[in-house]
């Protein structure tokens, strides 16, 4: 069964240019100026339920805009979305009480209480029982370490614990769909491997559907078998993480162990590729996929090997560059 479905899906923000100076300011009182944003622009994807997929892409690709659409804070310009089979924007009763969105960016909880009280707040809202609230604020408080500040105050507490309360805050009503926008941004490692287990295990117990972006490569390599990945509002990878680098990585690691490795200047080890590390017993390069077998046996040639090896480049850094690619290109 599919939990959500996008098709064509598109946002356009209209938004005012405001002139620069104080005479564009005034010819600006007469003449407005507008410009389109194409935040999003026809994204088409679909899940599965208890999928646990990661929405990756650079900053401003639009995945937020998608997130907040697909949880009815946004109307689109055109396209359609199905979630659980409620078409979002409507915002149904019987939606809201079935998904939940986190925004990692923004406080969700009542600032002023302690966190117990808001997350009781935040029961009421959604008519939840006493027994089962008390249960699963013990349940997951345990999980995510946080039991013993549920009676500090929000303000209080570090952004990782109050980061936690916000993700226990979203599943009082144990929703079937999670949106978890960067839901681990600027937390301290221990905090976001704790959030990551967390999620692991929630969705793995729970069948909780999850669209989780996150800027951590950890967490996508972590949780995610499957990405999305987003680009000036256009879909340009939806696959397993693993494809990626069949895709998209245009080099390997070859690494050798020889003798007086750092005897062989960088200059002429140039033309089989980029120095990536030198030493006095082994060397690395990164070398283009189509010239790793010809240079492979070059270096057995010309150097005293003792043992080679053969890598992928980290998925982390095929990311990255592709980020970085995308900035270049500009929109197109
Ligand atoms: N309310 C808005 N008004 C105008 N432009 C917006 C608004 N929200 C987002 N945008 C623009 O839409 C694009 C996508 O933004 P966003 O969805 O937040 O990206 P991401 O979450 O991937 O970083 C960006 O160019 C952003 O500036
Ligand atoms: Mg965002």
């Amino acid at each position: 069964m599919l939990a959500i479905e996008v098709r064509g899906l598109t946002k356009a923000f209209r938004t005012y240019k405001k002139p620069p100076g104080l005479w564009g300011a005034v010819k600006g009182l007469f003449h407005r100026q507008y410009e389109t944003v194409h935040a999003v622009k026809d994204v088409n994807f679909s899940v599965e339920e208890g999928e646990l997929v990661g929405f990756l892409g650079p900053n401003g690709a639009g995945k937020t805009t998608t997130l907040k659409m697909l949880a009815g804070l946004l109307y689109p310009t055109s396209g359609d979305a199905r979630v659980l089979g409620f078409t979002p924007w409507e915002r149904a009763d019987g939606y809201r009480r079935q998904f939940a969105l986190l925004l990692g960016q923004k406080n969700q909880l009542w600032w002023d209480l302690p966190a117990r009280e808001s997350l009781e707040l935040n029961a009421k809202i959604y008519g939840i029982a006493r027994d089962g609230f008390e249960r699963t604020v013990a349940e997951m408080s345990e999980l995510l370490d946080v039991r013993d500040k549920l009676n500090v105050m929000v303000r209080e507490l570090s952004l990782g614990e109050r980061m936690k309360m916000e993700l226990i805050a979203a599943l009082l009503h144990q929703p079937k769909v999670l949106f978890l926008d960067e839901p681990t941004i600027g937390l301290d490692v221990v905090s976001q491997k704790k959030v990551r287990e967390f999620l692991r295990h929630h969705n793995a117990t729970r069948k909780t559907t999850i669209l989780l972006t996150s800027h951590y490569m950890a967490d996508i390599q972590e949780l995610c078998q499957r990405v999305v990945i987003i680009d000036h509002g256009a879909i340009f990878f939806d696959g397993r993480l693993s494809e990626i680098i069949d895709r998209f990585a245009d080099f390997k690691l070859v690494t050798i162990q020889c003798d007086g490795a750092d005897r062989t200047p960088a200059a002429s080890l140039a033309r089989y590729g980029e120095v990536v590390e030198q030493t006095s017993a082994s060397l690395k390069l990164k070398v283009k996929r189509e010239r790793v077998i010809p240079v492979c046996k070059a270096l057995l040639d010309e150097l005293p090997v003792s043992d080679i090896d053969i890598e992928e480049v980290p998925i982390e850094e095929i990311i990255r560059q592709l980020f970085a690619r995308g900035k270049t290109d500009g929109k197109s």
